[in-house]
């Protein structure tokens, strides 16, 4: 079973999606992690600015999940880079990866085959349900007001103590709504047959409940 989940950045798509799976007992497939690692080797390497040697070496490096742990660990030749991937800086660059089809057309490909070995898998990005997985038994798209969104940013980021101000997320946030929308391969958008959740006025457990409720009464039609 394949339950898509895409939204804009801070929607709270991500927890959502970590809960759900827990409480279903299935794998979260994180695929934002995976454009995060390609633009950290990219930042890593100098080659943000030059779209081929980014396309190159998302073919080449090892993008692993150690899923024995919730959230998974992120793997980047073998390195732990769940954090590092994060990063407000590493934030800024991931369209080096996201707006680059090619890469795309890769990253998609791993999702397929990381699903593919899986029974289950709650799968969680923007083209899951449009490109990755057109025929997941379950799509929902998260959404939230921009402020909203900015400010359960800052909080994240405060937790992990990094002080960002407000205007300054929200910023990030617009400029990467924009591009994430734009992009001409694997824009954010709801799949036709998506669920739309408005999540603006809910806490993370009242969007956990309204999805597993979903899934639950749809298996029993099933
Ligand atoms: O969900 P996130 O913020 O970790 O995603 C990081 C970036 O990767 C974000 O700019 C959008 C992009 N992304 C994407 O283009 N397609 C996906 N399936 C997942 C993320």
């Amino acid at each position: 079973m394949i339950i898509a989940i895409d939204g804009p950045a801070g929607s709270g798509k991500s927890a959502a999606a970590t809960e759900l799976a827990r409480l279903l007992g299935v794998t979260h497939l994180d695929t934002g992690a995976m454009y995060r690692a390609v633009a950290l080797e990219a930042m890593k390497q100098g080659v943000t600015d030059q779209p081929a040697a980014v396309t190159a070496l998302s073919q080449q490096v090892n993008i692993d999940f150690d899923f024995t742990s919730a959230p998974a660990a992120v793997l980047l030749n073998g390195c732990d880079v769940t954090s590092a991937i994060r990063l407000p800086e590493v934030t800024r660059v991931t369209y080096c990866a996201a707006d680059n089809p090619e890469v795309r057309a890769e990253l998609v490909k791993r999702q397929r085959l990381i699903a593919g070995r899986l029974a289950s898998v709650v799968t969680e990005g923007r083209d899951q349900g449009t490109v990755a997985f057109p025929d997941a038994e379950f799509k929902f798209f998260i959404d939230a007001r921009p402020e909203e969104r900015a400010r359960r940013r800052v909080h994240q980021l405060q937790l992990k103590g990094i002080a960002e101000p407000f205007e300054r997320v929200l910023e990030d946030i617009l400029i990467r709504d924009r591009r994430d929308r734009s992009r001409l391969v694997g824009p954010l958008k709801p799949a036709p047959d998506a669920i739309i959740i408005d999540s603006t006025e809910m806490d993370l457990s009242a969007v956990t409940e309204t999805l597993a409720q979903l899934v639950r009464a749809e298996g029993q039609h099933r």
